[in-house]
């Protein structure tokens, strides 16, 4: 087989460079060059200290993702970039396990979100909850948030101008997180994250990303109440995601 520098076969270093063009042309100026997720594993470094050193450089690591997230939080509680801060009582922006391979994107917080601050809470999240333990995993263990951290009056879809202000913060969260995947609760999340329309069926059956992180495409827990029906595909996404984090 034909090789080119760093020992890559000549077609792979084409695919790999075309790929790089199509996300220039999205608009991704920079990207990571260790995988998703690395940043929670040890460092060559890390491999030659002795136990409790290693922990405490890891602690550390953490605990500055932990220090950069409520940053970003106290900026989106005074967010007032576009319209939805003046209905809302609390900005909603995430919670969960910052070191965690897995984090959940709804749309926007409901009434019981905005009131408790935190995301999904209401009947949805408490189905969304008992979905995690399903998979043998707790609120604890993956992290959650939405689209727009600010209410929608009447729950309506979040508009293009809420979300274009909102990107920022949940990029800033998964640039932080780094999550091995994200999993896209519903239609919405999953058009703004993928910038299409395609239908939901289409993107639950294929490999999506969004700014180089994998996403796995489900129905909203919303959807499950109203029709349990759907419940049997969202158990077929659970269980293709917890092969995917358990890799
Ligand atoms: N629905 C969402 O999309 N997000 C929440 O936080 C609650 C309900």
């Amino acid at each position: 087989m034909k090789t080119t520098r760093g020992d890559f076969p000549q077609e792979i270093n084409l695919h790999l460079i075309s790929y790089l063009e199509m996300l220039q042309r999205k608009g991704i100026k920079s990207i990571y060059l260790t995988p998703p997720g690395a940043v929670h594993e040890a460092t060559a470094e890390q491999k030659q200290l002795s136990g409790d050193q290693e922990r405490s450089v890891a602690k550390e690591t953490m605990g500055g993702i932990v220090e950069k997230l409520s940053e970003v939080d106290a900026k989106v509680s005074v967010c007032e970039d576009c319209g939805l801060h003046r209905g809302r009582t609390n900005t909603v922006f995430g919670t969960g396990n910052p070191g965690t391979k897995v984090m959940f994107i709804g749309e926007g917080p409901g009434r019981d979100e905005d009131i408790q601050g935190k995301p999904f809470v209401g009947r949805s999240g408490q189905l969304l909850t008992k979905m995690l333990g399903a998979i043998d995993l707790s609120r604890e263990d993956v992290y959650i948030t939405n689209i727009v951290k600010c209410r929608p009056p009447d729950n309506r879809d979040p508009q293009e101008e809420e979300v274009r202000c909102c990107e920022k913060y949940l990029i800033a969260q998964i640039d932080l997180i780094r999550p091995r995947i994200i999993c896209a609760l519903g239609r919405v999340a999953a058009h703004w994250l993928l910038d299409t329309k395609d239908s939901l069926a289409a993107l639950r059956n294929r490999e999506n990303f969004y700014r180089g992180t994998q996403v796995l495409v489900t129905y909203h827990p919303a959807a499950l109440l109203r029709n349990p029906g759907l419940k049997r595909g969202a158990w077929e996404d659970f269980k293709q995601l917890t092969a995917i984090i358990s890799e």
